[in-house]
């Protein structure tokens, strides 16, 4: 029996703009996508036993299955594998938008290695995992695969040339407080994906610019972030909300969160992952101001995760 585990994520800035070479900053959160492996005789068995969001399990399940194959590819172990028996749990909720796919790639990955007694590095995991991620989106950047490898807080530029991505730890002071409402809405990262990359060669007059500015508003964030000076994170976190309403990722779901977080006093707050649903992220100091915010977004109706950014790194 092999067990592993991979760490949630949270985007605070950059997503969608990573796949095109823009830098992103993103952190994993204190919760995991846990897997258990055995062999088996002859087929792929998936216990999905994570909770989450209504349908999120099935909605997945043939995305699911081609990243376990893609995983095997790459891990060498065909044609002999037989069969695996394998069981997916741990506290990370199958949310859209908190990187459950990769985090459950890497605690999938972890564990066949262990059970296959394979002596596999970090790095040699999270190429492994970012193979899966191409099963749930399409051309994925590799930051969510990153994240849910090492945890902490990171850069990450994607290399378009094919070379290795630049991966930087980023220091914060002390963990922060925030909150994430979850729409319930199941999103299609892949199709997400597609579709900027579509509206962006059919309108590079109105996407060029945009891009810029969401390199811009990276490079900023990091020097906050760096300086700990959380109101102006907040502000430029609110600010990428708005860049990623113009590229058409955003939904009114998602805005009205985004709305009723700043409205409570949120320092800022901005959808997080692929959009269409999914999930917002509400940068929240302190538990007073926590709790505040997710009371708030529980009483319209959606389900909230507090947890913190800046946490444990492998
Ligand atoms: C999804 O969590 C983040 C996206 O930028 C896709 C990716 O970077 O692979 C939408």
């Amino acid at each position: 029996m092999g067990k592993g585990s991979g760490f949630g994520k949270v985007i605070l800035f950059g997503e969608h703009f990573v796949v095109h070479g823009i830098p992103g900053i993103v952190s994993a959160i204190d919760s995991t996508a846990n897997a258990v492996v055995k062999k088996s005789i002859e087929k792929i068995d998936v216990t999905d036993e994570r909770k989450g969001s209504k349908g999120y399990a099935k909605e997945k399940k043939l995305q699911q299955f081609e990243s376990i194959n893609r995983m095997i590819k790459k891990m060498n172990l065909l044609p002999n594998i037989g069969g695996l028996n394998i069981w997916l749990g741990g506290s990370l909720p199958g949310f859209s938008g908190l990187g459950a796919s990769a985090a459950s790639s890497v605690a999938i990955a972890r564990a066949i290695a262990e059970e296959f007694a394979l002596s596999v590095s970090n790095q040699e995991i999270n190429e492994i995992a970012f193979e899966a991620e191409k099963a749930y989106a399409g051309n994925p950047s590799g930051i969510d695969n990153t994240a849910a490898t090492f945890g902490g807080l990171l850069w990450f530029e994607k290399n378009l040339a094919g070379g290795p991505n630049k991966i930087e730890e980023i220091s914060l002071k002390e963990p922060v407080e925030i909150v994430i409402g979850s729409t319930g809405i199941v999103a299609n990262t892949k199709a997400m994906v597609e579709g900027v990359e579509e509206r962006k060669k059919t309108d590079p007059q109105k996407y060029i610019p945009l891009f810029q500015e969401a390199k811009v508003l990276a490079i900023n964030a990091r020097k906050e972030i760096q300086n700990f000076d959380l109101l102006k994170v907040g502000e430029l976190l609110s600010i990428n909300h708005g860049l990623l309403r113009d590229i058409g990722v955003s939904c009114k779901e998602l805005d009205h969160l985004v709305d009723v977080a700043r409205g409570q006093g949120a320092y800022g707050a901005k959808l997080t992952g692929g959009g269409g649903g999914g999930c917002m992220v509400a940068l929240t100091p302190g538990k007073n101001l926590q709790e505040k915010v997710a009371i708030a977004i529980e009483n319209e109706g959606f389900e909230v995760l507090r947890t913190k950014i800046g946490v444990k790194r492998i």
